[in-house]
């Protein structure tokens, strides 16, 4: 495994398993798989309902909880000092465990300043060992950063062959932030996994599309927990650190750009949409 180190030292699996849209009542099964195919890392959130199933599969695994890393997110409808404090509590008692690996604000929708100084005092009391954010744009991260005593530490956003935030790496260097990337199989969108260019690729390496992709990530820098409920397909997905992209695939792969991204955060209709999610 690869490890990708925080601006406060924390060393985060480059390689994680992500449990969005696994229904709660598949979700248990799918970390205890995850769990024997390799992973450690386990990506989840408030907004998913499943967090009281990763944290009974972790326990139930007898491996000691220092071996994990647990992601988890506050949603909107807590953003205020005093909520985001207990919802933390609230995501500790159902990952049954007394720190949560890095927490981040899941949407940039509401009065994240407020919840951004609860993050801050639950990462000084060490309830959450790093702090970060998710879909918030390069402006939008840069005015948080800019107006807060501890810069978020990640900004989980979409990053696939599709949608491909070129360059994002060098933006973020600047804050020491890493970049995590949620749908990095695009969701199985536009036949991915049949691409040509990608399977070309694939065949020459003796890989999948999907390690490919999963490689091409990594190889930018950026930290990926492809979700799957599918046992060879989390093998697959896992295996991915014996081979390396040639610096000419690298460049072949930016052709697939669209620009199309699965969730268009930075307009007024996925603002309202997610708004009236609560
Ligand atoms: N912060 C955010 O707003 C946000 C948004 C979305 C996602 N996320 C996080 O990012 C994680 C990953 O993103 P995602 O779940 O949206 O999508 P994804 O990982 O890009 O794609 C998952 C889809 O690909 C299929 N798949 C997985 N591995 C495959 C393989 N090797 N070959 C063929 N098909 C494969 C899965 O089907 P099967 O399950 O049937 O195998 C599923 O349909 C999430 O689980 C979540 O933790 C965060």
């Amino acid at each position: 495994m690869d490890y990708v180190t925080l601006s406060n030292g924390v060393k985060v699996p480059q390689l994680g398993f992500g449990v969005f849209q696994i229904p709660p009542q598949n979700t248990k099964k799918a970390v205890e798989d995850a769990i024997s195919a390799g992973y450690r890392h386990f990506d989840t959130a408030q907004a998913y309902y499943n967090e009281s199933d990763v944290g009974q599969a972790i326990a139930d695994s007898g491996i000691p909880r220092e071996e994990f890393f647990i992601t988890t997110k506050i949603w909107h409808s807590h953003h205020s000092y005093e909520d985001a404090k207990k919802a933390c509590e609230e995501s500790l008692e159902k990952l049954q465990t007394d720190y949560i690996d890095l927490y981040l604000i899941h949407q940039n929708i509401g009065d994240v300043f407020a919840t951004w100084r609860a993050f801050e005092e639950l990462y000084e009391e060490g309830k959450v060992k790093a702090i970060g954010v998710s879909n918030f744009t390069p402006a939008r991260f840069t005015n948080l950063a800019l107006n807060s005593k501890i810069t978020p530490m990640v900004n989980q956003i979409e990053v696939n062959p599709f949608y491909q935030q070129d360059g994002i790496e060098e933006f973020y260097k600047k804050f020491d932030t890493k970049v995590e990337a949620w749908g990095p199989l695009a969701e199985g969108r536009d036949n991915i996994f049949k691409n040509p260019l990608l399977s070309k690729i694939a065949e020459y390496h003796d890989k999948s599309v999907a390690q490919v992709i999963l490689r091409w990530l990594t190889q930018r820098g950026i930290i990926v927990f492809p979700k799957s409920v599918k046992v060879e397909r989390m093998e697959e997905n896992f295996n991915i650190f014996d081979f390396e992209l040639t610096d000419g695939e690298m460049k072949e792969i930016k052709s697939l750009q669209t620009n199309e991204p699965i969730a268009n955060i930075d307009t007024p209709e996925f603002v309202e949409m997610i708004s009236n999610f609560k």
